[in-house]
């Protein structure tokens, strides 16, 4: 069994969550995923070890997680030696594949998505292989109190839910499993190819 790392980075536990759904998916598959926090992170960290590597982080604030930012500056040389991919994790994304909002709301999200994306690659100096942005969850219930109204607030003024008894969880799980299957077959073309002295990177 071939084996990839998914290091992510995540404030309230959703892209941890995803990061374990992607690597479960990926097992049945033949891809061995080893699901690491990149704040547990222990540095040399060895990635140049696993035969991909896939980067996960939520967006707060308008910005990637900073530690993943700091990850991939220290590992930005690996990285751009091996096949990657990159799950962006934000609301953003959900109100883009929200069907109730109309095209140009759905399409003024994408245009968000796509500009904080663009901002992380310029902070890291980096792009992965694919790049497959995520909709996370408003877990209000697992806030503190301050949190929990500065996130009411920002999803008031976004069209989001606001009642805060509730969590509400957006991600397209089969989405996920779609690109699980997308990634084995991709890795699979990417040694075919390897084999006949091509580059590094996951075909898109
Ligand atoms: C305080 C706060 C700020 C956020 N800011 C943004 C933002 O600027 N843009 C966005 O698209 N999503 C934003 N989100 C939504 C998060 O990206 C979303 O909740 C995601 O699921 C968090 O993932 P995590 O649990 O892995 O940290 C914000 C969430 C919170 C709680």
């Amino acid at each position: 069994m071939s084996s990839i790392v998914l290091v992510y980075a995540t404030r309230q536990g959703q892209t941890r969550k995803i990061a374990e759904h992607l690597a479960e998916a990926l097992a049945p598959l033949g891809l061995d995923c080893q699901a690491v926090d990149v704040c547990g992170v222990e540095e040399p960290f060895p990635l140049a070890a696993y035969e991909g590597a896939i980067l996960a982080a939520s967006i707060h604030m308008g910005k990637h997680e900073p530690e993943m930012v700091d990850f991939v500056r220290r590992h930005r040389e690996e990285l751009e030696a091996m096949p990657t991919a990159f799950l962006s994790v934000s609301m953003s994304e959900a109100s883009a594949e929200d069907p109730t909002r109309s095209f140009e709301e759905r399409e003024r999200a994408r245009a968000e998505v796509e500009q904080m994306l663009e901002a992380f690659y310029a902070a890291t100096d980096w792009r992965p292989g694919r790049a497959l942005p995520v909709a996370g969850a408003l877990l209000y219930t697992k806030m503190g109190f301050i949190l929990r109204f500065v996130t009411k607030r920002i999803a008031r003024r976004d069209g989001g839910p606001t009642d805060t008894t509730h969590d509400y969880e957006f991600t397209d799980w089969a989405a996920l499993d779609h690109f699980a299957e997308e990634l084995v077959t991709r890795i699979a073309r990417l040694r075919d190819s390897r084999k006949r002295g091509a580059g590094p990177q996951l075909p898109r």
